[in-house]
């Protein structure tokens, strides 16, 4: 894992990220096909690479002065060495670069590492969706980060 870079993902990646959301979100997964849409709306995604291969990705929407933080994920293999840090400090960086207010995100309510994650960069709930989560039932928490 030397040599990480993080780079703006590009419309030849989608195959390998839509082989990740399947991996790691199982029914929940983005197909191509809605990533695609993501990227064409102009929401900017990031990965972290290895060399050519893709260890994690975030993708986010401006909306005037908030950002939503639509999807962040990192390949089993890859995890607890940093990669999701990385692309949280590239974003949070970009979104002062852009005078951004807040960050919000929606988490399920039981994922334990990302809500530790998010713990971590100040997040604090504001809201619960209830049954946001369509194959599961499982309710999302809606969390924001003043900046
Ligand atoms: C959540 C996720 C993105 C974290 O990625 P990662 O690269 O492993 O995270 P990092 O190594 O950068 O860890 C940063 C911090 O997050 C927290 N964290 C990450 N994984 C954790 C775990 N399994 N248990 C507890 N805390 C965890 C820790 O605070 C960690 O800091 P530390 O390693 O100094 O303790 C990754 O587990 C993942 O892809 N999960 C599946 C997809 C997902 O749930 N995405 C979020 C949807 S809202």
């Amino acid at each position: 894992m030397n040599d990480l870079r993080i780079d703006r993902l590009r419309w030849w990646h989608l195959p390998a990220v839509a082989e990740m959301e399947t991996a790691i979100f199982g029914p929940e997964a983005w197909s191509e096909g809605l990533l695609w849409t993501e990227l064409s709306a102009g929401n900017d995604y990031r990965a972290v690479f290895d060399g050519d291969r893709i260890l994690g990705y975030a993708g986010t929407a401006l909306n005037g002065d908030e950002l939503w933080l639509n999807n962040i994920a990192v390949a089993a293999d890859a995890r607890r060495r940093g990669v999701a840090r990385m692309l949280m400090d590239d974003l949070i960086e970009r979104a002062r670069a852009h005078e951004v207010k807040s960050v919000y995100l929606e988490v399920a309510v039981d994922n334990v590492p990302a809500q530790r994650l998010y713990d971590g960069y100040g997040f604090y709930g504001i809201g619960v969706r209830k049954n946001y989560y369509q194959h599961t039932g499982t309710d999302a928490a809606v969390m924001r980060m003043d900046l």
